[in-house]
């Protein structure tokens, strides 16, 4: 197939794009390297023995995207660009409503205009909000509590009123969990743009000497060891969670929602400790206050993938963190200084 992806530089769509392009996919991506580097596709491209074809482009410039669909038909759209920090987006909702559902609406109109009708969209774990019913299901009520929630949220419900006034239509909507972890090559990973907001990168920035220790974000939640409990997901996994959904879409049309997680959580002690065995030594940690707008625990009910895609994680905590150590410790400050 054809497959246009929008955000392939980034962490999620570069492991993707990687996977679509090893499956056989001709993959056009589109991304405006606001959060990442171009580097990441050179080495999708080495890893793969593949060309692909890149375009720098915002999804704000209309212009551009219709010119992208009329150069290739296009069977799918694999849809990760979009702006993801929940702090930045409380200071700036409008950055990230513009960003993320204008860029999607603009998406989604050169799309139909050119008659593409498949598409898979990257949500988030984050739409259900704080709720203590456990194991997430794609059922649970949604209740994003901030504004980069709520786009995710409000995409989700676009996404579903125009499969309903098409049913031509073929759309996923996978809600991703923690995504962590890197290729086994350790030659891409992920590479945030200043201090990591997230546990996995920091506590790798850490091992590798650019923090001196991480803060536990309390522990006295009411989980197992007191430390907030997630679903971590390895991120081939997550790639190959999108090709299962691509297949899917190929014989049925509407509108889908999965969870893409493992099932399992991990305490933020479990993953140090993990960590640790990855890198062969103790990583220095001290417990600080809770984190604002945090919950004790998250972890998803995975088994509509399993029923309706047959797919489900086979990457467990530690090869999450053998592979995030590998990526990080030869490519210590990402892939400006690479080794
Ligand atoms: P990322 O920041 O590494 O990748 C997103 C990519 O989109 C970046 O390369 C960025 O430059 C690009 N981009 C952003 N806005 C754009 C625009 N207007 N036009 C073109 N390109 C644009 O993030 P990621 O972790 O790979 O996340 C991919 C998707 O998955 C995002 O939509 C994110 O919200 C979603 N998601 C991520 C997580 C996570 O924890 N990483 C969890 C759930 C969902
Ligand atoms: C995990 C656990 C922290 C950092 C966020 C977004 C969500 C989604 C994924 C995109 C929590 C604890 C963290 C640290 C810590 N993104 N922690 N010290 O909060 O589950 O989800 O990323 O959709 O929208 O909210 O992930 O990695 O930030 O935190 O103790 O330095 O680690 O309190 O328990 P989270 P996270």
């Amino acid at each position: 197939m054809k497959i246009l992806v929008t955000g392939g530089a980034g962490f999620i769509g570069s492991h993707t794009t990687l996977a679509l392009l090893e499956a056989g996919h001709d993959v056009v991506v589109v991304d405006s390297l606001a959060n990442s580097d171009v580097e990441s596709l050179r080495r999708v491209s080495d890893l793969s023995k593949k060309t692909l074809t890149f375009r720098e482009l915002d999804l704000l410039d209309v212009e551009s995207l219709a010119e992208v669909f009329t150069e290739t038909i296009f069977d799918a759209v694999v849809h990760f660009a979009g702006l993801k920090a929940v702090g930045e987006s409380v200071t700036s909702p409008l950055l990230y409503y513009r960003n993320n559902v204008v860029g999607t609406l603009n998406l989604l109109d050169a799309m139909i205009e050119a008659g593409v009708k498949t598409f898979v969209f990257s949500s988030s774990a984050t739409v259900y909000g704080d709720s203590d019913a456990l194991p997430l299901t794609e059922g649970t009520p949604l209740g994003a509590t901030n504004a980069y929630g709520r786009t995710k949220e409000q995409l989700e419900g676009i996404l579903t009123d125009l499969v309903a006034s098409d049913p031509a239509m073929s759309v996923a909507i996978l809600r991703y969990f923690n995504p962590v972890g890197a290729h086994e090559s350790g030659r891409i990973g992920e590479d945030p743009r200043g201090t990591p907001n997230n546990l996995l990168p920091f506590v790798a920035q850490v091992a590798v000497g650019r923090h001196e220790k991480v803060s536990i974000y309390g522990d006295d939640y009411d989980t197992p060891d007191g430390t907030g409990v997630r679903d971590y997901i390895h991120v081939m996994d997550l790639a190959e969670g999108h090709l299962a959904a691509l297949d899917f879409l190929m014989s049925q049309k509407g509108v889908f929602r999965w969870n893409l997680g493992t099932g399992n959580g991990s305490s933020v002690l479990e993953v140090i400790r993990a960590f640790e065995r990855a890198v062969g030594r103790n990583l220095p940690y001290a417990v600080a206050a809770r984190r604002p707008g945090d919950s004790a625990m998250s972890f998803a009910d995975s088994s509509a993938a399993k029923r309706d895609l047959g797919w489900s994680a086979t990457r467990d905590l530690d090869q999450m963190c053998a592979d995030h150590w590998r990526w990080q410790n030869t490519n210590p400050e990402g892939y400006t200084t690479s080794k």
